[in-house]
């Protein structure tokens, strides 16, 4: 399974079997509802015919001054006296009144219905989006996602309810003029029926077209985003860079294509209701020429041509609706084929069956002859061999770009690597569930993200049934005591999205705190200092001191001192382990890559320290 969302519409945007089964289980619980909901959309229907039938015998009774008529119904003969017509004034009132109670009804329950299904839709989309594994959000752009994620669900649940709300009212209002029509003259009835169903037939023509325009502001909607975010997240970029143009000009971009596609469709779309329109004049000609004929030879009363004609006018609408509501109904099918193709993707990174719980490290992690590529056919390391103790430290230094990174994000498992296997005592780490395995790693990386909450809230992400004394602790180890003290509200200080409110410095000690109070048996440092001056380094540098005491450690650093303090280093480069031994064993190999290295950077720092 491809994770790269298509920009286009899913290939199962026409199986409509396949995606009705899908959100089936979503419509399920409240199947009562709907079906209360759709049955009120059959009289809301009826009740135009029913007004239009009542003004035959209100013209035969009235108009013509008949005393009294009768009419068949369905083989019945029914006598109506001419004292019937003062009595349609007061229908038409508590007719209205009935439709407008039906429709507050159906309207109330349509919106209920959608929003709930919509929203257990989101729940499980979200459910999965979290489920998905990095290499998903590498390779699909934020924008792609999030408008995927805000429209598709409401699109796919909500139209859905009212579409086939609308459908079921008008399919019935259909029937019930078209009873009238028949009743009144099936001579007039054939011409008028005829001529409204080539009336509609133009909307099957623009099924494609919906589908072609519909993905492409897809795609224009998740640029707009991706843009957005670019610019929210890197405004500081955009404005060092003198970029408000350039993003402006995006933008504008953006909102032009947009505006074509809209007009695409309606330069395709919009000619079709003028033409239903002109061919249902055509109709409604030739039924007044065939009535003003069958009128005069005695074979229709005024009353059923008056009826009639109201019928047909009414119909219209009706018909025309349900254009609009098939043309609805597959913009629908277009976002649940959207919502379920993100609902099929499989995580690469799974749990297997039977998988097994991990308790803790007891001897050693082995990269066992692994290779891994994030491109298939662009190997980032190959065949690497490295075996590593419980609670020993390696330093991973190298060329930049040389895989350091990608290497400690295998033993969490953000990857799985493509070739040879990481072993945890020997057992590798794929037959353990992820979430034990996970449990037993804490990560600081070089940025570290901080979620918008308090400090507090933070660090309590390490564990969250910490105590307040543990919280106490770790604040301390951490060496964020002082500054929390410089803080009215300490620890409960409200840090904005990703923490942009605090240091760099700052933000790497709550993170290394989080990690602390989390107490996993392996640490990995990923440059976790490396954006640090001098001063607030040598503090964080305390603070991972009292991290990394008795932990298997993995740490990627260009401090010559974390490098020198660490049991072993393993020199990567290229994507291979070119070197391992302790600093004054690789020191000693002639042309050594750690010596060159060391000779380069390194030995600069001790001068300046
Ligand atoms: N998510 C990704 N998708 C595709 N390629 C990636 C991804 N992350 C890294 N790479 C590539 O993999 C290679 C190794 O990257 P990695 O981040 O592991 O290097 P590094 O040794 O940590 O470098 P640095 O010292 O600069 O942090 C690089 O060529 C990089 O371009
Ligand atoms: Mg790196």
């Amino acid at each position: 399974m491809e994770y790269r969302l298509k920009n286009t519409v899913s290939k199962d945007a026409f199986r409509y079997g396949y995606l009705l089964n899908k959100i089936y289980p979503y419509i399920r619980p409240f199947w009562g509802r709907i079906i209360i909901n759709l049955i009120i959309a059959i009289p809301l229907g009826l009740l135009d015919g029913v007004v239009a039938f009542s003004l035959k015998p209100y013209m035969d009774l009235v108009i013509n001054g008949n005393p009294s008529v009768t009419y068949t119904i369905l083989g019945h003969d029914v006598q109506v006296q001419s004292s019937f017509a003062a009595i349609i004034p007061i229908a038409i009132i508590l007719f209205a009144a009935f439709q407008g109670i039906l429709k507050y009804v159906s309207h109330y329950l349509t919106d209920w219905l959608g929003q709930r299904i919509s929203n257990s839709l989101k729940v499980d989309l979200f459910k999965k989006l979290t489920s998905l594994d990095p290499q998903f959000y590498d390779v699909n752009s934020s924008g792609l996602v999030l408008t995927r994620f805000l429209s598709d669900p409401d699109a796919a649940s909500k139209n859905i309810i009212s579409n086939l709300q609308t459908f079921i009212s008008t399919a019935f209002g259909i029937v019930g003029l078209v009873a009238v029509l028949l009743y009144n003259s099936w001579q007039l009835a054939i011409v008028g029926v005829t001529v409204m169903g080539l009336a509609i037939t133009p909307v099957t023509f623009i099924r494609k077209k919906i589908k072609q325009v519909s993905n492409a502001s897809m795609v224009v909607g998740g640029n707009m985003t991706t843009n957005f975010n670019e610019t929210f997240a890197g405004n500081k970029i955009v404005a060092a860079y003198n970029l408000q143009n350039d993003q402006n000009k995006k933008f504008e971009h953006q909102i032009h294509q947009q505006f074509d596609l809209a007009m695409s469709l309606t330069k395709r779309v919009g000619w079709m209701s003028p033409i239903m329109y002109f061919i249902c004049s055509i109709g409604i000609a030739l039924v007044f020429w065939y009535g003003t004929h069958l009128i005069l030879t005695g074979v229709l009363t005024a009353g059923s041509m008056m009826s009639f004609v109201t019928s047909l006018l009414l119909l219209y609408k009706p018909v025309k609706n349900l254009g609009n509501t098939l043309t609805g109904l597959q913009g629908t099918f277009v976002a649940m084929g959207r919502v379920f193709e993100l609902f099929d993707l499989v995580p690469y990174i799974h749990d297997k069956e039977n998988a097994l719980e991990l308790d803790g490290l007891h001897r050693d992690i082995y990269f066992n002859n692994i290779s891994f590529e994030y491109e298939p056919e662009i190997p980032v390391l190959k065949n690497i061999n490295l075996r590593v103790n419980k609670n020993e430290t390696l330093a991973l230094v190298g060329n930049s770009g040389g895989g350091k990174s990608t290497i400690v994000s295998l033993i969490p498992r953000f990857y799985d690597v493509t070739k040879g296997s990481v072993e945890f005592d020997g057992v590798d780490i794929r037959n353990y569930t992820l979430k034990s395995l996970r449990n037993q790693i804490s990560f600081v990386f070089q940025d570290n993200y901080l979620f918008s909450g308090t400090i507090k809230d933070n660090i309590l992400m390490g564990n969250e049934h910490a105590t307040d004394e543990q919280i106490q602790k770790v604040v301390q180890m951490a060496h964020l005591d002082e500054f929390i003290a410089t803080l009215d509200k300490g620890l409960d200080t409200y840090v904005g999205e990703r923490g942009t409110t605090l240091s760099g410095g700052q933000r790497q000690r709550v993170a290394i705190a989080r990690a602390m109070l989390k107490d996993a048996p392996i640490v990995i440092l990923d440059e976790a200092t490396s954006a640090l001056d001098n001063q607030s380094e040598a503090i964080v540098q305390k603070a991972l001191d009292n991290l990394i005491r008795n932990k298997t450690v993995f740490v990627i650093a260009h401090r010559l001192s974390t490098i020198k303090n660490a049991d072993r280093i393993a020199v990567i480069n290229e994507g291979e382990l070119a070197e391992l031994g302790t600093h004054e064993e690789l020191m000693q190999i002639n042309n050594g890559k750690y010596k060159h290295l060391y000779e380069m950077q390194f030995k600069k720092q001790e001068e300046i320290c």
